[in-house]
């Protein structure tokens, strides 16, 4: 299988300069491990400046020669609105909670759309058969499902760097943004987030933009089931452990150390950007120093602080504050023997970073949010002799695997400063034992078992969707066309969901002139017999399907007409005693879901809640089904959660007992059943096992054969009736 990974940066820019970023170094030490294996692999992304169109082919030829790199050229003017703009302008802002910092315009959108067409367009014409397709980050949102339609069965993982912001913040997005955003990642096979949090704020925001539910994280969009789950990002323990140990990192720590004399060090080490906190964490040393005058002389703050999209005013404004700041300290407390910051505006290589991490008694970490945070492992990693003290903003994604950290609030500076003395003071065995625990974790937990968990998982759930396509209609189409052929038939149909898609209003969703037009073309097929067995009541179906010799199934299976009769028989003898009590508990939840509705039926009663707000809508179907349950054990009802509804029956009744009752001792005829909803399941199960049972939609199934929705239903009917017409 050969990798295709996918970012918005290559990993090296055109003058063979790493990436600085979490994404770029984080990947690249996945990708040596996937080389060592000898595994083939391409990776596409801009290469970091802009490159006149004359010069393309050379440097296209050149990156590929020396990395296996393939460039996306993009045009100066829609980069810049595409990553100055949207990108970063838009996303990283509002996507690390400074709606402040955030612009919304249709043109930085437009931009986007089309850096992600030309980024799809350069995967397509790139592709081969069994590629595994790996897109990272928030520039490429939409790539996933613009690959999809270009190719429906690539195999395609989303993983997101940054946090996922929950539906309060998402929902600032304008509508036609955030729903294409959101429609665009779901053309994947799985979705990551580096936390647990971060999932379930997706997810919530799929249910509330799209009304898309989830079960266990399995996402049904488009025919096809999508994983969304949480892999936490790790970093490749051993090499900057190895590094961290080699002699050569050992000299240049003693030269550190030397310079320092007895100065206790604290670093910081970021790119320069308002998420991290930068500013926050300088006040916090500030206060430090203040409270603490006998660390005066005592200690240093060595600021790494590494350029980053620089034409971006709010990083502007950002570098400026950063600079007055580290002047105002060094100004108010230094002198001639001591200078309390030391402040670099440049970025180190890893042979000059993980000596600092070695040298460093404690690492000052305070984003005001993070995806992750790989700093933050790193530095633990190097820990060799354990004695470096973490301190860590709860706020960044590493925090909740880092426990042992000492955890701060990036907004409390008191809080922080009372860290920073708490890490310089800390016994050392206490470090040791800490630092220990945090190892251990950042080990086992590395980077290429983060990737190979990403693509076991891909793998799975592709592996679920290829199951399916096989049992799809083409081969239905076959078997039936070779068993129908005069012999005795059943069809047995659903209605809703199956024949007639949903509407916002049940009394909407009527049969139309196709579907009548193609039921009494079944019912010219002398040998077939055709059943519709709904969970609607009787009084609906007779109403539209009375006229046509077909046999009709009402609530589930509660009454049945049959085609040669015009009578409706009661499939149960039952009082019905527990019908008044429920109707009053539904009641009270129709009156408290603005848009829900109860439908009463004889033997039965439905919570609708399609029409009211999802999110709100999902969680009381979660508590009616938790309430009802609990009072059904001595009871005679079972209740039951369906599309957008729970119903709440009568035991003894279902569809796949009407069946039989309609099949009766013609046990052995050709049988066929088609529904979409769970009281399907019964119907498929209940079924002789020589029964073609076809489910519509991609849940999980007891059906031996899937259709994709109402449209190839119909399709499919009018093939049965094309090629068993006499
Ligand atoms: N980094 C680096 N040189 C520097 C500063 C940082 O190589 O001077 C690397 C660091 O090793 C880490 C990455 O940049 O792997 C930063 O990742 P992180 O997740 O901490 O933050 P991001 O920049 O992705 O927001
Ligand atoms: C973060 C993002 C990456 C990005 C990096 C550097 O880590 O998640 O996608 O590459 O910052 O930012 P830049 O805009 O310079 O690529």
């Amino acid at each position: 299988m050969r990798l295709v990974l996918v970012s918005n940066r290559l990993p090296v820019n055109l003058q063979g300069k790493p990436t600085i970023g979490g994404l770029a170094t984080g990947l690249a030490s996945f990708l040596e491990d996937w080389k060592i294996q000898g595994r083939p692999y391409v990776w596409i992304g801009w290469p970091g400046q802009n490159v006149p169109e004359k010069d393309e082919a050379e440097i296209e030829a050149k990156l590929w020669n020396g990395s296996q790199t393939i460039p996306v050229f993009l045009k100066t003017k829609t980069f810049d609105l595409y990553y100055e703009g949207f990108c970063n302008r838009t996303i990283w802002p509002l996507f690390h909670y400074f709606p402040s910092y955030t612009d919304y315009s249709n043109d930085t959108f437009e931009a986007y759309k089309e850096v992600n067409r030309v980024f799809a367009k350069k995967i397509i014409q790139n592709h081969k058969q069994g590629d595994w397709i790996w897109i990272h980050d928030y520039h490429l949102f939409l790539v996933p499902q613009m690959i999809r339609e270009a190719i429906p069965d690539a195999k395609i993982s989303f993983f997101l760097h940054i946090p996922f912001p929950t539906f309060e913040i998402y929902r600032l997005l304008p509508k036609q943004i955030r729903n294409s955003i959101l429609e665009g990642v779901l053309g994947s096979d799985l979705i990551g987030f580096h936390t647990q949090l971060y999932s379930q704020y997706f997810l919530r925001s799929i249910l509330r933009c799209l009304g898309l539910e989830n079960q266990r994280g399995i996402v049904s969009y488009k025919e096809r089931n999508i994983k969304v789950g949480s892999f936490p990002m790790g970093i490749d323990y051993e090499k900057f452990r190895k590094q961290a140990e080699s002699k050569e990192c050992i000299k240049k720590v003693n030269k550190i150390k030397n310079n320092k004399q007895n100065l206790k060090i604290i670093i910081s080490v970021d790119r320069l950007d308002y998420s991290k906190g930068v500013l926050q964490r300088l006040n916090a040393f500030d206060e430090f120093i203040r409270n603490n005058p006998e660390w005066k002389e005592k200690c240093q703050l060595l600021l790494i602080v590494v350029p980053s999209r620089t034409n971006v005013p709010s990083y502007q404004a950002m570098k400026q504050s950063i600079d007055e700041k580290v002047g105002n300290i060094n100004g108010k407390y230094g002198n001639l023997n001591w200078t309390p910051i030391l402040y670099q505006y440049k970025g180190l290589s890893f042979e000059d970073l993980v000596p600092l991490y070695k040298s460093a008694d404690a690492i000052l970490i305070t984003p005001f949010r993070d995806g992750m945070n790989l700093v933050a492992k790193e530095y633990v990693a190097c820990q060799t002799d354990g004695k470096g003290v973490l301190i860590l903003s709860e706020m960044a994604g590493a925090a909740s695997e880092l426990v042992e950290s000492i955890p701060i609030n990036p907004n409390d500076i008191e809080e922080t400063a009372i860290a920073i003395k708490q890490a310089l003071e800390m016994p050392e065995e206490e470090k040791i034992s800490r630092n220990l625990l945090m190892q251990n974790r950042i080990q086992s937990y590395n980077v290429n078992v983060w990737a190979n968990d990403i693509r076991k998982e891909t793998d799975k759930i592709v592996g679920s969707q290829i199951q399916g396509q096989t049992e799809k209609l083409n081969d239905v189409s076959k078997d039936i066309v070779s068993l129908l052929e005069g012999k005795e038939s059943y069809l047995f149909l659903d209605y809703d969901g199956t024949l007639r898609e949903f509407e916002i209003q049940p009394e909407k969703a009527v049969p139309n002139e196709t579907i009548l037009f193609l039921l009494n073309e079944l019912c010219k097929i002398p040998f077939l017999h055709t059943c519709i067995i709904s969970g609607r009541d009787k009084n609906f179906l007779e109403e539209h399907f009375s006229k046509l010799p077909v046999t009709l199934v009402a609530e589930h299976g509660s009454w049945i007409r049959r085609q040669e009769d015009s009578q409706w028989e009661k499939q149960q003898i039952s009082l019905i005693r527990w019908k008044e009590d429920i109707l009053k508990r539904l009641k009270v939840y129709q009156t408290r879901i603005p848009g829900s509705f109860i439908e009463e039926k004889e033997f039965s009663l439905v919570w609708h809640y399609r029409n009211a707000d999802p999110d709100i809508g999902a969680n009381a179907a979660k508590e009616i089904l938790d309430e009802i349950s609990q009072i059904s054990s001595n009871q005679n009802f079972l209740v039951q959660p369906g599309k957008k509804i729970i119903e709440v029956r009568e035991i003894g009744v279902g569809k796949g007992k009407a069946a039989l009752s309609v099949l009766g001792s013609h046990l052995n005829s050709q049988i066929i059943a088609i529904g979409d909803d769970v009281t399907d399941e019964d119907l498929f199960s209940s079924l002789p096992s020589q029964s073609i049972t076809i489910k519509v939609g991609s849940e999980d199934t007891h059906a031996k054969y899937r259709i994709k929705d109402t449209k190839e239903v119909l399709h499919f009917l009018s093939e049965l009736i094309h090629k068993n017409k006499r």
